[in-house]
């Protein structure tokens, strides 16, 4: 059983790896003993000094930009890679359909959806055979909030994409998952209303840390999941089981199912 999520003398790479909860995944990353390089359109050189890693310039939402940092990434660490999380994304959310200006679509699709398909496009011409790689998904791409349309159908896209990927890369050993959260703690999330709504949709009753997801990746990373591929994880404290006592009772005065 030992070594079973050891990640000793693997290559990683991380897009969005600055902040929240891609600097979460690297400081696990480093802790289970892989070499890290993080790539942030946000200058990451101290949080990287501070954790033992690398930062590299990266805007997932340009193609060239995305194979720079990968070939940067791999200058710098020497050897391929064995583990590329496609995590950077935006939280933006419009009003309705009918409402959300074109700005916010290019900005939300384009970052969202077109940074982790530029990943899969990129990372596998960078990577040793038998590696892992870990998207940045939502528990929006499975539930809908009203006014988080644009999010949602991103995130709905990186599911199919790593379900696409998993059949791509299985041949060369690579497996392709992606990590579903709930609302968590970070500069993105959705402070004190999403603390709110958490009490009361998830069965756990609070909003997630960043530590609640890393270990999720570490998970993917290493070799504890070595038969799972194209799944999506979802880590959202129980919200899709269903309602909880509490929102019943808000809506009905009883905790229980009607009838
Ligand atoms: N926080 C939440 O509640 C929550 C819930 C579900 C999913 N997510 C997803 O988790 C991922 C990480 O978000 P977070 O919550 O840690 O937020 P965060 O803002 O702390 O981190 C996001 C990182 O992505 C980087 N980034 C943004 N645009 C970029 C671009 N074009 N190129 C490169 N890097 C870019 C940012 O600079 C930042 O470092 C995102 O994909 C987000 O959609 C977050």
């Amino acid at each position: 059983m030992n070594g079973m999520f050891s990640l000793a003398g693997r290559n990683a790479f991380i897009t969005g790896g600055t902040s929240g909860i891609g600097k979460a995944v690297a400081e696990a990353f480093v802790a289970h003993g892989a070499r890290v390089v993080i790539a942030d359109i946000t200058d990451g050189s101290e949080v990287a000094d501070a954790m033992g890693t690398t930062f590299v310039r990266a805007d997932v939402s340009d193609d060239d930009s995305v194979a720079t940092a990968l070939q940067q990434a791999v200058d710098a660490l020497g050897s391929k890679l064995d583990i590329v999380v496609l995590n950077a994304g935006v939280g933006d959310v419009g009003p309705t359909f009918e409402q959300t200006d074109q700005a916010l679509i290019e900005k939300v699709t384009k970052i969202n959806h077109w940074g982790v398909l530029y990943g899969l496009k990129h990372a596998p011409g960078f990577m040793n055979d038998g590696g892992a790689i870990i998207s940045t998904s939502s528990m929006a791409a499975f539930i809908n909030v009203p006014g988080a349309g644009v999010y949602s159908a991103g995130k709905r896209a990186v599911v199919s994409m790593t379900e696409m990927a998993a059949l791509e890369l299985g041949p060369r050993g690579i497996r392709v998952n992606t990590v579903c959260p709930g609302y968590t703690a970070t500069a993105l999330g959705s402070g004190e209303e999403g603390e709110k709504l958490c009490e009361a949709f998830t069965a756990l009753g609070r909003v997630a840390t960043v530590e609640d997801m890393a270990g999720v990746y570490v998970f993917l990373a290493s070799p504890a999941s070595a038969y799972m591929t194209g799944q999506a994880l979802k880590v959202d404290g129980g919200w899709d089981c269903g309602p909880t006592s509490r929102l019943l009772e808000m809506v009905t005065g009883s905790g229980e199912a009607p009838g």
